[in-house]
């Protein structure tokens, strides 16, 4: 049966960490120079309903890298849901290609393109969870650390799509996620219940972004406005003004605390030019994990080995 990635807990522990083991190893590949083309002569249809940079190139050069094509399909294109449904798009193609990565903004709609599809579907984004960002940071983190024991991750900003998956990630690793917000930003509710029912993790929800960092080794923020709410961006930059991550702040961390952040950042509303650039910014090694990982989770869900 196929299977899909449409959330981090689609995937079970032992799956995280062969995933994290074959990522390492395809890094390694990749860094040597050595052949690692697991997907030979395989293709991966990527939908895009939002802008992307990180995530479609690392996808595009990822299946090059392991012998196969990427398609580009962006939303104006193929018309989804205007010249044609999700549904028949969904089926259409599956009978072309041999995995669907898509970027949407209802994650019901990607459900739907999943349950029509008869080819594994990767969640690119959706409004509510960005897997393959958290997945990958977790890897990066894992990287420099070389553990993951104890782990404290600081969020400070919104609880979007890229929170949400934050907690996901805390009902398959061990790890102490906590997320500094104001009220009414909160993350999604049921992503934070099921969080609690599973009780691996601990999810701490903070007002204060001080009392959220401090002891934290990872401080990670993301934009107060995210794809598709651009025009409540003046208002959300007064709510959020004191969730600014600067020098000062990753000074309350522990030591050697690590900054992250997705990408794209707006420099000087969630994070400080100063902070971008600092030695403890893990933000473009985060970007390049992408690739490394989308391509363990593409051998996973779509390689015969
Ligand atoms: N972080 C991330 O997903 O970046 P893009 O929106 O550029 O793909
Ligand atoms: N929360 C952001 C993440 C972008 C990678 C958004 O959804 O726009």
């Amino acid at each position: 049966m196929k299977k899909d990635f449409l959330s981090i807990t689609d995937l079970t522990t032992n799956e995280v960490w062969s995933l994290f083991e074959l990522a390492k190893e395809l890094k390694a590949k990749y860094v040597r120079g050595e052949a690692h083309q697991y997907l030979k002569d395989q293709t991966l249809g990527m939908v895009f309903l939002k802008p992307s940079t990180r995530t479609r190139i690392s996808f595009e050069v990822g299946m090059f890298q392991l012998g196969g094509h990427a398609l580009y399909l962006p939303a104006d294109d193929i018309g989804l849901e205007k010249r044609e449904a999700f549904s028949d798009v969904a089926r259409v193609i599956s009978g072309y290609v041999d995995g669907i990565m898509a970027r949407m903004f209802g994650h019901e709609d990607i459900i739907e393109l999943a349950r029509y599809a008869s080819v594994p579907v990767i969640n690119g984004l959706t409004d509510l969870l960005h897997p393959c960002q958290v997945i990958s940071d977790m890897f990066t983190i894992w990287e420099y650390r070389r553990t993951l024991d104890d782990l404290v991750v600081a969020y400070i900003g919104d609880g979007n799509n890229v929170a949400n998956s934050w907690i996901n990630m805390s009902t398959r690793l061990p790890f102490t996620f906590r997320i500094a917000c104001p009220e009414g930003y909160e993350p999604n509710a049921e992503v934070e219940a099921y969080a609690r029912s599973v009780n691996l993790g601990r999810v701490e929800i903070y007002r204060e972004p001080k009392e959220a960092v401090r002891g934290a080794h990872v401080i990670y923020t993301d934009v107060w406005a995210s794809m598709g709410q651009e025009q409540e961006l003046e208002k959300r930059k007064k709510i959020f003004k004191n969730y600014l991550v600067d020098s000062a702040l990753l000074s309350l961390a522990a030591r050697d605390a690590r900054f992250m952040h997705c990408l794209p950042a707006h420099r000087g509303d969630e994070v400080t030019h100063e902070v971008m650039e600092s030695p403890s910014s893990l933000i473009f090694t985060q970007a390049e994990n992408r690739m490394h990982v989308q391509k363990a989770l593409l051998v996973m869900l779509m390689g015969k080995r």
